[in-house]
């Protein structure tokens, strides 16, 4: 079946009290919430629509530099999720597979889930089908009002809803699949006169039903896949969520986690086996680490960090953009951005990688090869390569390349007058 996704992303997100970043522009651990989401349907959605509005640009740019086959499409004035779902229609004209309508701001659902969920579409011969839970405390979420024989009936928002339809607590995870030829129509159809004066999209359910239309809703047990963030305080537990599950996961891959409550890994990490993660390590972005390497306590890695087996990256190190080889220790107060490090290379307490240049704005790598020594409290100013198996004398500032097994030392000569303390 050919499957085309639509991702709802032009809202203001009010709720998140933001004047420089879109909602969905927001980050989970190095990644943006929209960015979860796309990764979640590129595999199987052959084109993917997100429609954008509120800083457009910005999320169009994220989008055009992130995602081949997606493609954003303007919603200008923003008047509901009806009405971002209809700015996708004229692109989807002629188009006769499911359409996936998916929300910017709800980045925690699993690809399995989505796939589950097209499935049960699928085998039910659905024309539309709604993804719903059970959450103990439903405020802000739309309700799903079901008849009396247990079918769908309609979704009710929060604010439309009576006390009696506020005391439901199955919920609209805000996902959809659609017979795109049978439900296109709705969105021509759609009215406003509700709570908020918006063409809602969740009022394609009761016109499903006047249509005579086949609509279901497929109830997600893990409740915390389609929590959705409005607020500061729903993108912290989002990221609580998304963190537990990812430790969970190395755990079970053979990773030692020390303390689970203070370390923070991101889903898009690899971690090698018997590899042991000290507490307080804060893991954001896309990184590779390899087999018995010993990872903080209070390591910082930054995302494009590959990390070979037997590597050390020690207290209060910070990694960014990076690749270390094997048998490599990097062992306490360091920062290694933009670098190579070879094969046993041994980088003294207090190191730092210099790859900024403020002025110019431009990065530059630094690359030390196989068994090169560096004294500790060493600047190394990039551009600069350290060849093979030399060695750096500590506290220098290292400007140029240095030769293979050389010695290089910035060091002023060490005075010693006798007595002057004394005369003083
Ligand atoms: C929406 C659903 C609610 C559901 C909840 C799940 C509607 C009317 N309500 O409520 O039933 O329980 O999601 O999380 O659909 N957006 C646009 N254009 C607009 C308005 C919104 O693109 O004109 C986007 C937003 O950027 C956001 C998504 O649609 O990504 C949902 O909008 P939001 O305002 O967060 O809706 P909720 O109140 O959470
Ligand atoms: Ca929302």
């Amino acid at each position: 079946m050919n499957i085309k996704s639509v991702i709802l992303a032009a809202g203001k997100g009010t709720r998140m009290k933001s004047e420089t970043t879109p909602k969905v522009l927001h980050q989970i651990m190095g990644k943006t919430l929209l960015g979860y989401v796309l990764d979640n349907v590129k595999h199987f959605s052959s084109e993917e629509f997100v429609v954008v509005g509120h800083h457009a640009d910005e999320v169009e740019k994220f989008v055009k530099d992130n995602y081949e086959h997606a493609q954003t499409v303007l919603q200008s004035p923003q008047l509901g999720t009806g009405h971002a779902v209809s700015m996708v229609c004229p692109y989807l004209e002629n188009f006769d597979g499911f359409v996936l309508i998916l929300c910017g701001d709800t980045p925690l659902i699993k690809e399995e889930t989505l796939k589950d969920f097209i499935e049960f579409h699928n085998n039910t011969n659905s024309d539309l089908t709604v993804m719903s839970t059970i959450f103990e405390n439903p405020t802000n979420y739309g309700r799903i009002i079901r008849e009396k024989d247990n079918s769908l009936k309609c979704i009710v928002e929060e604010k439309d809803a009576t006390s009696e339809q506020k005391a439901v607590k199955e919920v609209n995870a805000g996902i959809y699949c659609l017979n795109w030829g049978k439900v296109k129509n709705a969105f021509s159809q759609l009215k406003s006169n509700n709570a908020q004066g918006e063409y809602y999209l969740t009022d394609i359910i009761s016109w499903g039903k006047e249509q005579n239309l086949n609509v279901n809703a497929f109830i997600l047990e893990n409740s915390d896949e389609i929590y959705g963030i409005n607020s500061r305080s729903n993108l912290a537990t989002a990221t609580k969520i998304m963190n537990k599950r990812n430790l969970e996961k190395y755990m079970e891959q053979g990773v030692t986690i020390v303390d689970p409550d203070s370390t923070w890994i991101s889903e898009d990490t690899k971690i090698g086996q018997d590899t042991i993660i000290y507490p307080a390590t804060y893991i954001e972005g896309k990184n590779i680490i390899g087999k018995n390497c010993k990872i903080g306590p209070c390591a910082h890695l930054r995302g494009g960090v590959e990390v070979c087996d037997n590597v050390k990256v020690g207290n209060f190190v910070e990694v960014k953009k990076s690749k270390i080889c094997s048998n490599t220790n990097v062992g306490h107060l360091s920062y290694i951005g933009d670098s190579e490090l070879g094969q046993r290379v041994n980088i003294g307490a207090g190191t730092i990688t210099a790859n900024y240049d403020p002025i110019s704005k431009i990065k530059s790598k630094t690359i030390l090869k196989d068994d090169v020594k560096i004294g500790s409290n060493t600047v190394l100013v990039a551009p600069v390569t350290v060849e093979e198996g030399a060695n750096v004398g500590a506290g220098s500032v290292i400007t140029k390349d240095i030769t293979d097994w050389a010695l290089a030392i910035t060091r002023a000569p060490l005075r010693v007058i006798e007595n002057w303390v004394k005369r003083k």
